[in-house]
């Protein structure tokens, strides 16, 4: 972890969307502890946002939760405008929220198809493009201020995944959707350059105590060359890394998986 002491985020705001809980709480949390106002979203876990409002609040940082469903177009708008208001100006956006399914080819339907398109893709090009306004909003507006405010140094954070560099036979969806969204990392880059950065972190397998799963766990820490799974942790110190890197670092995707995919 960097020297978070120094809080290279103070005077910083940050949006993540999905982050009431697991990996997106993970990454608040250290953007709050790097010195960030953060505002978080959240779909149905309303009662694990406050928490995560409070545990923000806690690292001495202005912090926000607002309901939004990344698959609509109005419920994004209306949830970038409130963020807006609260924040001022949007300096990092981390693109968390998805959704992750298993079901054989043969019996995937359209309407999983579209569901997991509409999260997984959409929404973070939904959140992006209605996150703009904020992100290349100025702090001081003042025109005789102009020549001493420092350059627009957005960054935007995609939550990809090893799965949508790799294929897997049960995920077909899920995969195209993480593909597609690296592909989306990279021409948002290459479009809102040189104001804002654009990178992804994809995350291999993260064990984030899902006693259900705690058997396939075992089975890929196996096949892993660091011999585990990754931890939340790690992961929100990727999305760090992003949010505090120089802005020449940009249309990049991060594995995070302990070698798993070489
Ligand atoms: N966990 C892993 O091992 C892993 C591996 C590879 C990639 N990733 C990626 O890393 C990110 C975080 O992973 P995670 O496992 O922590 O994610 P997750 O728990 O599956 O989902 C994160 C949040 O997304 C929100 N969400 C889902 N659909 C939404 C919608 N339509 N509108 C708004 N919010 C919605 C949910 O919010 P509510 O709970 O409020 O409904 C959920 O808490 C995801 O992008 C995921 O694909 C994770």
């Amino acid at each position: 972890m960097p020297d978070l002491s120094s809080k290279p985020l103070l005077g910083k705001t940050a949006l993540v969307t999905g982050a009431a809980r697991r990996l997106g709480r993970a990454s608040a949390l250290a953007l709050a502890q790097a010195g960030a106002d953060v505002a978080i979203t959240f779909r149905s876990s309303s009662r694990e946002a406050q928490q995560t409002v409070v545990d923000l609040s806690g690292c001495g940082v202005r912090a926000f939760a607002f309901r939004c469903d990344v698959t609509d177009e109005a419920s994004v708008r209306t949830m970038m405008r409130e963020a807006g208001r609260e924040l001022g100006r949007i300096d990092i956006l981390v693109n968390n929220a998805a959704n992750y399914e298993t079901v054989e080819f043969e019996k995937l339907t359209v309407a999983q198809w579209d569901a997991i398109f509409a999260s997984n893709t959409r929404g973070p090009f939904l959140a992006t493009r209605e996150a703009l306004q904020y992100m290349r909003n100025r702090r001081s507006r003042n025109r005789k201020d102009e020549k001493s405010t420092p350059p627009i140094e957005g960054k935007i954070i995609n939550m990809g995944s090893l799965g949508g560099i790799q294929p897997w036979a049960t995920h077909a969806h899920y995969c195209s959707s993480k593909a597609a969204l690296h592909m989306l990392t990279k021409v948002m880059a290459k479009a809102l350059a040189p104001e804002i950065a654009v990178n992804a972190v994809a995350p291999g397998m993260i064990d984030l105590g899902d006693k259900s799963a705690a058997a396939f766990m075992r089975k890929m820490a196996k096949q892993t060359p660091m011999q585990r799974n990754g931890r939340a942790d790690e992961l929100a110190e990727a999305v760090l890394f992003f949010a505090t890197a120089p802005q020449f670092i940009t249309g990049q995707i991060l594995v995070v998986d302990g070698g798993l995919s070489l």
